[in-house]
């Protein structure tokens, strides 16, 4: 798929979300124009207005359910869709160990009625929101497409690695089918703008809406979760991105979508940074000083692990460009110009 193939129109499923969001507006600099279904859930509408507003465009949303096919079905008559770009769905690892039915309903069934309506429709261009989580817990580092799924311990992790079966499936059976299963990293940070970012609801799970909350006095402290892992400082090594690079590895997929069959793409940067490099790196950008302590490990967390992301480099020509300070710049004119997020 070209840009200059007048303005193709992508479904965007779960576009009023975080990743979501930022992946709108990288879109919508592209040229391409962009319907948005999401149930708003885990978001808020006022995010489109700002991408409009930062854009000077106009977005078509659809306040439904991914699992309803009837509203699939319409959008689908309505627009003449040219791919898709499915995020819709749940992912707090926690909550999914507690509730495995939502998350196998939103997304693993989610997928599937998506999917139904796209083969009934004709569009067979997808690209999905998968997860580093699919390479479970004993793959070596740094993480390579390759590798095959692992087993993953917590239902949320299943679900991603379900779906990228089926897609798999999918694709064998029918080879018009174009997907990317794009394997996100830890993706951090905001528009440079400060008017979109991530706003969780409650107590952030996540290290950075956690710091962010911390550094705005929300919280008191952050819990930094082991001391004594096999890694430099004990802390665990994660490969953090800035969501506009991974917003813009969206487009770069977008336009591969002419291959036939199913890739695989890591999206990170191949760099991996502990906890507490984290935080100094927070607190020497924004000048705030974050209380923490140390307490247990989380359960289900890994040590260490971070991208091979030279595929996405050669066969997508993308490569995350900002580093560490600008994710905690970004991080926080997100965070201290919306204390309250959306909702303030
Ligand atoms: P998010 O919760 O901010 O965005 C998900 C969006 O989907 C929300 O707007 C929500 O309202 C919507 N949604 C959920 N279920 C829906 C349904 N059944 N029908 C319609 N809309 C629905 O999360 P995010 O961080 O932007 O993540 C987007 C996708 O990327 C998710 O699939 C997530 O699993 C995946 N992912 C995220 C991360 C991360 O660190 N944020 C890492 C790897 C993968
Ligand atoms: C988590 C999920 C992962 C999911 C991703 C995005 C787990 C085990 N993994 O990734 O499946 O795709 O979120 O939703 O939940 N940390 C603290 N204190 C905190 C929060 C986090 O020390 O309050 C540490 C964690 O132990 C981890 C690092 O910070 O070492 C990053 O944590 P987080 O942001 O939750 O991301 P992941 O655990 O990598």
């Amino acid at each position: 798929m070209q840009i200059g193939d007048t303005s193709p129109t992508i479904l965007v499923t779960g576009g009023a979300g975080y990743i979501g969001s930022h992946t709108v507006l990288a879109l919508l600099e592209g040229g391409y124009q962009v319907v948005v279904l999401d149930n708003l859930c885990n978001s808020s509408e006022e995010a489109l207005r700002r991408v409009e507003a930062l854009t000077d465009g106009a977005i078509d949303f659809v306040c439904g359910d991914v699992r309803d096919s009837a509203e699939l079905e319409r959008i689908f008559t309505r627009f003449e869709i040219a791919a898709v770009i499915h995020f819709a769905g749940l992912k707090a690892v926690g909550e999914s160990v507690r509730s495995p039915l939502a998350y196998y309903q939103n997304n693993v069934e989610g997928t599937l009625s998506l999917c139904q309506a796209m083969q009934k429709a004709g569009v067979k261009k997808l690209v999905f929101s998968s997860s580093a989580t699919v390479y479970g817990a004993n793959a070596p580092v740094p993480y390579r497409e390759t590798y095959p799924r692992g087993n993953s311990s917590n239902p949320y992790g299943r679900s991603k690695a379900m779906v990228e079966q089926v897609l798999e499936d999918i694709c064998t059976a029918d080879a018009s089918w174009s997907v990317a299963s794009l394997r996100y990293f830890n993706p951090i940070g905001a528009h440079p703008s400060g008017l979109i970012g991530e706003d969780p609801l409650g107590i952030p799970n996540n290290l950075m809406p956690f710091i962010a909350q911390v550094a705005v006095g929300k919280l008191p402290e952050l819990a930094i979760f082991g001391q004594d892992y096999p890694t430099d400082d004990g802390t665990c090594i994660r490969d953090y991105l800035h969501v506009m690079d991974l917003a813009e590895g969206h487009v770069a997929a977008l336009r591969r979508l002419s291959v036939a069959g199913i890739a695989y793409f890591n999206l990170g940067t191949g760099q991996g940074y502990s906890v507490l490099d984290i935080v100094q790196a927070f607190e020497r950008v924004t000048g705030r000083k974050i209380a923490y302590r140390f307490a247990e490990r989380r359960e289900g967390d890994l040590p260490a692990f971070w991208a091979d992301a030279s595929k996405a480099k050669k066969d997508l020509g993308w490569s995350a460009s900002r580093g560490l300070d600008e994710m905690m710049a970004d991080t926080w004119k997100w965070q201290s110009k919306n204390p309250k997020g959306y909702r303030g």
